[in-house]
């Protein structure tokens, strides 16, 4: 206790330095969902709030635009009212409260919904298209109707934390921790978003304050992360100004750093309510997409280490897919590994009947597709659960949840096992 005083205090002195010598913590914390017993099993809502032209190649194909390549190209090498009325057309056809029932329907309790910040502040001139922000809002209601969780997750930052077209702007190398104004207004939206649903803790469970910082930057982003991942307790678990903890957890993610770096990162007693995401993919390097379906799934088995770290470990991203091969997945007018295509791959096999349409892929691939999705929820159930990426894509199925739902890859209730001895 004394210790929780004093690291209050703290974290108060960064907030409110007027409070620094306030009461001591009161509240147990009572998340919505209980993390230590039940498991996350859920989806994100990929490419709704935050593009991605691999989720719907055909929103960037219509631009007839080769450089439009992620949502800020989006906003700024287009008729700018084009783009405004595409975008609302998505944002209320992609997801709509059907898709909560159906999640709902298929035994899931989690939705993670990725947001940009520039639905909060475009100050620094960006050319993005606002009017995100009313979606996630209804999008909570929707999950309170539905009985469903939601992780809400910043998944791009001012400069962009890690280059990908998925922080909304492709850029050879991340800006975000190069400049204290990216830094302060990412600090400012997390701020926003800690006050907007501290009142909802029973449906938003989580905030996630940044999604995928790039640590392989080195130490100068590590350094940066670290600071923000301290700022954004102070601000998720202590959003009423005074010495009450919220209810809401902080999810961390870990900056693609072995959890061995972690270790001992934000841990109770002393640290209250932090959980730790951690994304795990297998073909987004040349080593990856050469392993046979066998290696994959005895790759997902081995991940043991995820039961036994000292946080809540969520697999707050993975897939039953297992190679590169969906349209633009590298980026847009970019190849893939699998088929030799992307800049200085070598071809594994054909594309032909791994991506697209699942009325293209052999009884054998989906029951690969089968496996695979049974050995990783298995294995990640052993933390503290999973969260599939993703819902939804236009055309790329093996990466679809509704997809393997009605194909049968996926089953109607994610506890169901055709392969119980999948891990051994
Ligand atoms: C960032 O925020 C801090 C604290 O409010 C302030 O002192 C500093 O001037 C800000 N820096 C920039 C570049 O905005």
């Amino acid at each position: 206790m004394a210790f929780s005083k004093r690291l209050f205090a703290a974290c108060a002195a960064l907030l409110f330095g007027a409070l620094a010598h306030a009461a001591p913590l009161d509240n147990p914390i009572s998340p919505g969902f209980n993390y230590g017993s039940q498991k996350v099993r859920g989806v994100n809502l990929g490419g709704w709030l935050v593009l991605e032209p691999w989720i719907t190649p055909s929103l960037f194909d219509a631009t007839n635009n080769p450089n439009i390549v992620d949502e800020w190209t989006f906003g700024q090498l287009q008729d700018r009212d084009r783009a405004t009325s595409v975008l609302r057309n998505h944002w209320n056809t992609w997801i709509t409260e059907s898709d909560f029932a159906a999640i709902a329907a298929a035994g899931l309790n989690h939705v993670r919904i990725p947001i940009g910040f520039w639905a909060f502040d475009v100050s620094g001139g960006e050319p993005y298209i606002q009017g995100q922000l009313p979606y996630l809002q209804n999008a909570v209601g929707w999950a309170r109707n539905h009985g469903i969780k939601v992780i809400v997750d910043l998944h791009g930052a001012p400069g962009s934390q890690n280059g990908f077209d998925n922080s909304g702007h492709k850029v050879p190398s991340p800006q975000w921790h190069t400049n204290q104004n990216n830094i302060n207004r990412t600090k400012n939206i997390i701020s926003q978003l800690a006050s907007m649903f501290a009142g909802q803790s029973d449906v938003v469970t989580v905030i996630a304050p940044l999604n995928e910082p790039a640590g392989f930057v080195g130490q100068s982003m590590l350094d940066v992360v670290r600071q923000f991942w301290y700022d954004s307790y102070g601000t998720i678990r202590f959003p009423f100004g005074t010495s009450q903890q919220s209810n809401t957890l902080v999810l961390l993610h870990d900056a693609f750093q072995p959890l061995s770096y972690w270790k001992g990162f934000q841990t109770p007693p002393q640290w209250q309510g932090v959980a730790m995401d951690t994304h795990i993919y297998q073909m987004f390097s040349q080593a990856e997409v050469s392993r046979s379906n066998q290696q994959h799934i005895q790759n997902a088995c081995s991940r043991t280490d995820l039961g036994t770290f000292d946080l809540w470990v969520i697999v707050g991203e993975w897939t039953p897919a297992a190679t590169d091969c969906a349209k633009y997945l590298n980026g847009r007018g970019v190849g893939a590994r699998y088929d030799g295509s992307y800049p200085g791959s070598s071809r594994v096999g054909s594309c032909n009947g791994l991506t697209g349409s699942a009325s293209t892929f052999s009884s054998d691939y989906k029951t690969f597709l089968r496996q695979y999705w049974e050995a990783q929820t298995s294995t990640y159930e052993k933390a503290a659960g999973w969260i599939q990426w993703t819902w939804k894509a236009e055309i790329a199925d093996e990466w679809s949840y509704q997809a393997g739902l009605k194909n049968g890859w996926i089953p109607q209730n994610p506890t169901q096992r055709q392969f119980p001895n999948i891990c051994g």
